[in-house]
């Protein structure tokens, strides 16, 4: 029989058409009876404390109603999503420019906006750390107990024997700078007061069950008596991920103090100056190696800026120290990954979690490590690459699914590597940067318990089937594969399939959308529900046909008795079940795999399986003025298995776009915690001129614990490309490039310092 499964097919987007005729309302677009307005009231100073807050001008603005600040908190002033580190409006201290004060609710946005201006706040200030050393060095007036806001360590191996064996030991120093989201939507929530007490959100965001408990620890309610539903949603990167939980749990606070809905949207100016961004990392590698070429020691310290609360810097701390040598076999290692605290605004979750940095580094070792060998920097990678069977640097025995060495091989085919001889004699000097990568799905052993997500499917008498699941799209494509995969599933056309909006009182605490997990998660919990799901129906199928339930088949959307060969449409079966009094809604659920890490040491399973990844970058160099062109990015990927082809080539060229923009024009700048660079004229995300041609290469090595033997792409799309990009800079003009962004100025400096040397 013909399987017209849409698994590996490029399916369209369901929610495509109302995005691109611009008929999806987002929250701007949203309002609601008697809803009024909030507008944030935040310290104008980095570090100090507060004695008085003055609303006696603020009161006077025509539509004032109200202004909310720590003391109208119920329950815990606190809002940490893993260290309990920050109120959710100041109490007495503030710590960056931006550390919330209150929030002032108007009948208008603008009446909120002008009264908020007018809330004035008498500091006593305090000397600010505005830099990772600055603050590492610290002695005293520290901004919370310690400046070391979290730390991880590796120690696999002895490194001093294994300094001992190598034939050349490399150091280097890299650098890597703030990213700004800059989701195109602003954050934005409307609170809704319910009348027996509860409290329903609406708003934009990444996850929902941190928003309910967030805002239930606020009330110092329980989690059930909030209300979280996701409205469309214009990008989020790791930006809406907790930060919403502030924005909502402060709306929410308003809306119960003057019993009205409150909506609260951030202006650029405010959502940049406010909320997380890209950790900025300083690293020191060192490196000992043989001389053919195989890796014998490494000792790496990663230093992170996370700004003035940790949000989810132990993340990102975690991560980067795991991956800091990338997807090569290493005997011995130690990393220590420190983020500390400074009076800049907090850094937190951005599409990677400190993988990019971290890439940044191993990457850039690689070439700089092959460069003093006389080695091909693909050779080098190749030599030490890990495979199926070989362990990871945290000692962790890998499966069969390792695509890390054909996702090189492929790439570099496309990108006729061994043939690349370019002329260097004009004003334009041309490279070629490879850059592998692994990265660690879903949530790892540091996340281990939360590491579930569910899905309840529901079946209507019409035969349509409703699919609620607990994350999220943000843009992504996660409403495609899931449609994709419950289609598949249940052997059900996809036009069946309606996937709900995600609401929290639909589906158990599934944690967070995050770390490319939805693929995994939410389709081995659809696995699940259909295992719970096909039993039933298939008994209803035979009392409706009157066979035995072991003959029916449900394949393309039919229903059939393979013994007589008489079949039923799909609807008619969920009709007769409806008139039967069947069930018809199922939960599925699924919980990664247990893993055996020990945190002390960093050594073991941090994480139950990887996607790969290798970028080769095709960079010009314009000598006269310093700026790069990214002539062409060729990108493969180890995807386990490509459930929607299409869908990744989206993410790959968005991520790609993205790390662009990191490792060239984005140049995010503060001015003692001001940003300066809070708008598209002065943050300069590339354009669709900064944006080559993306070739994607899917490889596709089976995860026996993946649906369909799918893995996660939503993050490891962005991870190499920036080391890619530095890499052919440095080859192509013989400096090498370890501090990022690669701004003309940047590339002129170093071209006019080596120019004097000469
Ligand atoms: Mo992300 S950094 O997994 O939201």
């Amino acid at each position: 029989m013909e399987n017209l499964s849409t698994i590996g097919q490029s399916l369209s987007r369901p929610d495509a058409p109302e995005k691109v005729t611009g008929k999806t309302r987002f929250l701007t677009d949203i309002s609601v009876e008697n809803m009024v307005h909030g507008a944030p009231v935040y310290s104008s100073i980095p570090f100090g404390k507060f004695n008085n807050i003055d609303i006696s001008k603020a009161e006077k603005v025509d539509g004032f109603i109200a202004f909310v600040s720590a003391q109208d908190i119920p329950g815990e002033n606190q809002v940490g999503v893993i260290i309990s580190d920050q109120p959710l409006f100041a109490d007495k201290t503030v710590r960056y420019i931006g550390d919330s004060i209150g929030l002032a609710v108007a009948k208008t946005p603008g009446a909120a906006l002008e009264a908020a201006r007018l809330v004035k706040v008498d500091y006593d200030k305090k000397s600010p750390y505005l830099s990772i050393d600055k603050s590492r060095d610290a002695t005293g007036n520290f901004i919370h107990k310690t400046n070391l806001a979290c730390h991880h360590r590796l120690r696999n191996g002895d490194i001093d024997v294994g300094f001992a064996e190598a034939d050349t030991i490399v150091e280097a120093h890299f650098k890597t700078p703030y990213q700004e989201h800059y989701y195109l939507e602003p954050q934005a929530c409307i609170a809704f007061p319910i009348e027996d007490g509860r409290i329903k959100i609406l708003g934009s965001l990444q996850c929902p069950f941190y928003i309910q408990k967030a805002v239930a620890r606020i009330f110092g309610l329980p989690n059930e008596k909030v209300l979280v539903e996701q409205a469309p949603t214009g990008g989020a990167f790791g930006g809406k991920e907790d930060i919403p939980s502030e924005i909502c749990a402060r709306a929410a606070l308003a809306a119960m103090k003057v019993g009205l809905p409150v909506k609260v949207v951030y202006h650029r100016f405010d959502d940049v100056q406010l909320t997380s961004k890209r950790h900025p990392f300083q690293m020191h590698y060192k490196v000992g190696v043989r001389n053919d070429g195989t890796l014998v020691s490494a000792k790496i310290l990663l230093e992170e800026n996370a700004g003035a609360y940790a949000t989810l810097s132990t993340v990102v701390s975690y991560r980067a120290a795991v991956q800091a040598m990338g997807p090569y076999v290493i005997p011995n290692i130690h990393v220590d990954s420190n983020s500390y605290y400074t009076n800049l605004p907090p850094t937190g979750a951005f599409r990677g979690f400190g993988s990019p940095q971290a890439a940044f580094g191993h990457e850039r070792m690689m070439d700089i490590i092959a460069d003093k060998l006389k080695m091909d920097p693909m050779e080098f990678r190749l030599k030490n690459i890990v495979k199926p069977g070989s362990q990871t640097q945290t000692a962790q025995r890998l499966n069969e699914s390792v695509g890390a060495e054909e996702t090189i091989q492929k790439a570099a085919r496309l990108a006729q590597w061994n043939s690349f001889n370019p002329d260097r004699s004009g004003r334009y000097k041309h490279g070629l940067g490879m850059s592998a990568i692994h990265y660690g799905n879903c949530l790892g052993a540091a996340g281990w318990h939360m590491d579930g997500s569910g899905v309840n499917i529901k079946i209507l008498p019409s035969g349509d089937v409703h699919v609620a699941y607990g994350l999220i799209e943000m843009g992504q494509g996660a409403e495609t594969v899931v449609t994709q995969m419950t289609a598949d599933a249940l052997g059900i056309a996809p036009s069946r399939i309606r996937v709900l909006p995600t609401d929290s009182a639909q589906v158990p605490d599934s944690g967070p959308a995050v770390a490319s997990r939805n693929v995994i998660m939410t389709g081995n919990a659809i696995r699940d529900a259909a295992k719970k799901l096909l039993p039933v129906l298939k008994k209803a199928a035979s009392e409706l046909i009157e066979c035995h339930k072991s003959d029916i088949i449900i394949t393309n959307d039919k229903v059939t008795d393979n013994q007589s060969g008489v079949d039923v449409g799909f609807h008619e079966l969920c009709d007769f079940m409806s008139r039967s009094n069947m069930s018809m809604e199922f939960t599925g659920w699924w919980h990664t795999p247990p893993l055996e890490y020990n945190a002390e040491t960093g050594v073991g399973e941090a994480y139950f399986t990887y996607s790969y990844a290798t970028h080769i970058a095709k960079v010009r160099v314009d000598t006269l003025t310093g700026q790069v062109f990214v002539d062409k990015i060729f990108a493969a990927h180890d995807v386990g298995k490509a459930i929607n082809p299409a869908g990744i080539e989206g993410q790959v060229e968005g991520g790609v776009a993205q790390g662009i923009g990191w490792a060239i024009t984005e140049d995010f700048i503060m001015d003692r915690g001001v940003v300066t660079t809070p708008n598209l004229s002065t943050y300069l995300l590339p354009t669709a001129l900064d944006c080559p041609e993306v070739e994607t290469i899917i490889v596709e090595k089976s995860e026996p614990d993946g649906p369909w033997g799918a893995k996660g792409i939503g993050e490891p799309s962005i991870i190499p490309t920036a080391a890619a990009i530095a890499n052919a800079v440095s080859s192509a003009i013989g400096i090498q490039m370890n501090e990022i962004p690669l701004t003309p100025e940047r590339v002129l400096n170093q071209l006019n310092k080596t120019e004097i040397k000469k």
